[in-house]
């Protein structure tokens, strides 16, 4: 058997969750259920980021201690991933007990193996992105505005300057450490272009992981945020547990932390001598207007406010379908409206819902089995191809491109023999028999990116069980709905949006 550990970023809790993280907490949440009907032994993993200057000072503003901040907003992102359907397995926060212990061991361990020394910062530092800035990156704006800050102060400092011949070697030995490929490049060019030791602790702020070897010292939040994915499968409390779930870790993350995840973190692994290092999955933004999403922006836009609009499951593909994984993507309430009523009303909705129909006018609603040698038999294994390559690829909307093109063909047969036409017996049969066994394939296809919807459509079609429950590739395989069953007819699985 297979494992498949995925982490979602750990979200800073001084704001709301906007549809950009639900773009990539969806993401790994479609792709880990299509692990699931592999079979594979899936972990998935999301949680909050709560120490720091940005969650202080957003703490301050609201009238509230740090923690309570951490509480309510990490609360929000709980939920909010509930109400999207999100089958994570666990969700961490780094304030719990565990994860302070877990820092500690990692961060001492590089610092007994020499990695770590004491020197003095001063220089720049942006809070908003809870990152160090070189000098020659700091613009006169930057100060004027107050993008970035002036910071003198006694830190610890990790040399990450002596890692990158063997990060180099980590890059040439995996070459698909990071992909898509272009982001690879980006961090390799990181590397090439030369790194500078980083400071790890601070000694001006207090909301932080205590350093153990430094009285005074907090760590700087973003090894304590790194650290998570290491804490969540023991690290440091259960080494068996940690080395079962370890070695197949990915990490899927936004391109703006691709410096942290891909050059930092696995120097930092390696220096506190954990052997395997995390693969990384990387997205580009959610755009609006053509600038980020972002909280400081104000243009973010609620999950809930789509929800409302399109419902979870049709929220769920439209953003996984219209903005595909890598590239950044302009996101609009037009553009997933037309999504929705093309790929889910007109099609998906559709054809489901006049199988059921001609099912009870021709078959008295009982589902007949389909033709084992039928043309649609090829579509549907190309289909499957297509689409378990493209998950394997992490390119959830090319998969569903590709199942929605079994769906497509077979609302262009039933469009060709016109079953509506026929009179009951056999040979109207054998034409609703096809499209049952089409939807039953797409169901199980689909049911990462909409479970709800998928499931609901099984049960009309009379299976039992769940596709949740299917195992693939088997459960692909043309031919397997049984004939017999009673089909039930329904509302409308997606109701056409107006306006
Ligand atoms: O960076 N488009 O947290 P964060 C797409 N706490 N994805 C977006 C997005 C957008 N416009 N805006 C945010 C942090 N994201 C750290 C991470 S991990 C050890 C610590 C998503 O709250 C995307 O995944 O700023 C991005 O990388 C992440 O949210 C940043 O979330
Ligand atoms: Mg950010």
């Amino acid at each position: 058997m297979s494992r498949y550990y995925l982490t979602t970023p750990i979200f800073y809790v001084n704001d709301a969750p906007h549809i950009g993280h639900a773009y990539t907490v969806l993401n790994g949440d479609a792709v880990t259920r299509w692990h699931r009907l592999l079979g594979d032994d899936v972990y998935y993993l999301t949680g909050t980021d709560e120490h720091g200057l940005k969650v202080q000072r957003a703490a301050e503003a609201n009238g509230l201690s740090p923690l309570e901040q951490a509480d309510r907003t990490s609360r929000r992102f709980r939920e909010a991933w509930k109400e999207l359907g999100v089958a994570n397995d666990e969700f961490i926060r780094t304030t719990e007990l565990r994860h302070y212990r877990s820092v500690q061991t990692l961060m001492q361990r590089a610092y007994d193996n020499g990695h770590i020394y004491s020197a003095v910062y001063d220089g720049w530092y942006s809070v908003s992105d809870e990152a160090y800035v070189p000098e020659d990156e700091v613009s006169e704006a930057d100060i004027e505005s107050g993008r970035v800050e002036r910071m003198t102060e006694e830190n610890y400092f990790f040399k990450l300057s002596a890692f990158e011949d063997r990060l180099l070697e980590w890059f040439e030995a995996e070459p698909r450490n990071i992909t898509p490929e272009g982001y690879r490049n980006e961090a390799l060019g990181i590397i090439r272009g030369g790194l500078r030791d980083i400071s790890v602790t601070r000694t001006s702020i207090d909301w932080g992981i205590p350093v153990p070897w430094a009285e005074g010292h907090v760590f700087y939040v973003w090894y304590d945020a790194l650290t998570n994915y290491a804490t969540a499968v023991g690290y440091g409390a259960d080494q068996e547990r940690f080395s079962t779930w370890w070695p197949s870790v990915r990490h899927l993350i936004g391109k703006d932390i691709l410096r942290f995840h891909c050059v930092y973190w696995p120097a930092m692994l390696m220096a506190a001598g954990v052997d395997h290092m995390p693969r990384c999955h990387v997205h580009g933004w959610l755009l609006v207007g053509g600038a980020k999403m972002s909280k400081s922006a104000f243009n973010q836009i609620s999950p809930a406010d789509l929800v409302d609009d399109f419902g979870v499951d049709g929220f769920r593909y439209s953003l996984l379908r219209d903005a595909p994984f890598g590239p950044d993507s302009e996101v609009s309430h037009e553009a997933l409206q037309h999504r929705y009523n093309t790929d889910l009303a007109n099609n998906f909705g559709n054809l489901l819902q006049r199988a059921v129909t001609l099912v009870h006018s021709k078959c008295g609603g009982v589902g007949p089995a389909p033709d084992p040698d039928h043309p649609l038999a090829d579509v549907a294994a190309r289909v499957y191809a297509d689409a378990a390559a493209a998950w394997d690829r992490f390119q959830p909307s090319v998969a569903l491109e590709a199942t929605w093109r079994l769906i497509r063909d077979t609302n262009e047969y039933l469009q060709a023999t016109e079953p509506w036409k026929m009179d009951p017996g056999p040979l109207v049969g054998k034409v609703l028999g096809n499209a049952l066994e089409a939807l039953r394939i797409v169901c199980v296809l689909a049911c990462p990116a909409i479970p709800a919807s998928c499931q609901t459509a099984w049960d009309r079609l009379g299976l039992a069980g769940s596709p949740l429950d299917q195992r693939l590739p088997g459960a692909a395989v043309w031919g397997q709905y049984p004939g017999g069953l009673t089909v039930t007819a329904g509302d409308p699985l997606f109701p056409r949006l107006k306006g």
